[in-house]
């Protein structure tokens, strides 16, 4: 046996063998790493608790009666997708902070870093992976807000001029007035009528023309959806068609003073008919 009928030496195996591209199984490497799982841990259990937040939003949305116009109902659908869809990058990046903050905090000293270290900063497919995401979320936020802008600008403000649109009905005027610590509300067009509650009647635009007599204030109709800020010596304006019968929250949502909490009231949503007769009852003039 002659030594050159020696087979070659086998060729080294790599150590992890795989047909992925590099980049791709080094992402994936990281992935398995203890402090990796931890991260994507901690970016769960954020996630969670974004949701339960979420939830008992629309909870407490709920249970004082709900959207109870057009614009609340598309303010509170986009408050729900926008946040589930922002929910697992915001989970991952405050669960890198705080893993940083915490877990490698008490790296130091003697010790030096871990050595087999993160490479994802350089990673190509992870950088791209992450820019792809972010851009896509980010462009679909601003497609949703700029649409959702539009058309509850257009409901509350009247963009497109109220007797061109569609199924027109003239609205009602209210003024509504701010004072520490009361709103007041007149329908000037209803024989200048006044009350300290507000009471529409249902799919009927409202008009609101808001002031204040001392120092700004900022007109809330919760459940309609609606906010404004009433400001001394100027009027600013808004408008809702509320959808739904019932008794909602009015708030200040501009810090006015002293019982600024307190300075709260309702609106009433009632049928055109009780509307009708509550004008006659606080002698109202004529009744549209
Ligand atoms: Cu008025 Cu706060």
């Amino acid at each position: 046996m002659s030594t050159t009928q020696n087979p070659p030496p086998p060729v080294e195996e790599p150590e992890e063998p795989t047909n992925r591209p590099p980049a791709l199984h080094r992402a994936t490497k990281w992935l398995e790493r203890p402090y990796a799982r931890r991260i994507i841990l901690i970016s769960g259990v954020y996630v969670i608790a974004i949701l339960a937040v979420l939830w008992f939003a629309i909870w407490v949305l709920n249970s004082s009666g709900g959207p109870a116009s057009g614009i609340m109902a598309e303010i509170a659908t986009t408050m729900i997708w926008l946040t589930i869809v922002a929910s697992p990058l915001m989970g991952f990046t405050v669960a890198t902070l705080v893993y940083s903050l915490f877990g490698w905090g008490r790296v130091g000293g003697d010790e030096p870093p871990m050595q087999e270290n993160p490479d994802i900063r350089t990673n190509a497919t992870a950088v791209i992976a992450w820019i792809t995401a972010t851009s896509l979320l980010a462009g679909f936020l601003v497609v949703w807000g700029l649409v959702e802008l539009a058309g509850i600008t257009a409901g509350a403000y009247g963009t497109v001029p109220a007797n061109k649109q569609q199924g027109f009905v003239a609205p009602i005027n209210v003024n509504v007035t701010g004072q520490q610590w009361v709103w007041t509300f007149e329908y000037p067009d209803l024989g200048k009528i006044q009350s300290d509650v507000l009471v529409l009647p249902i799919d009927r635009p409202t008009y609101f023309n808001v002031t204040s007599n001392d120092v700004v204030h900022n007109f809330w109709a919760v459940e309609l959806g609606i906010k404004i800020d009433a400001n001394p010596g100027a009027i600013t304006n808004t408008g809702v068609t509320p959808n739904k019968l019932g008794t909602f929250n009015i708030r200040c949502a501009e810090l006015c003073g002293l019982h600024h909490a307190y300075m709260e009231t309702k609106v009433q949503v009632v049928t055109q008919d009780e509307f009708d007769s509550w004008v006659r009852e606080m002698g109202g003039g004529k009744t549209l």
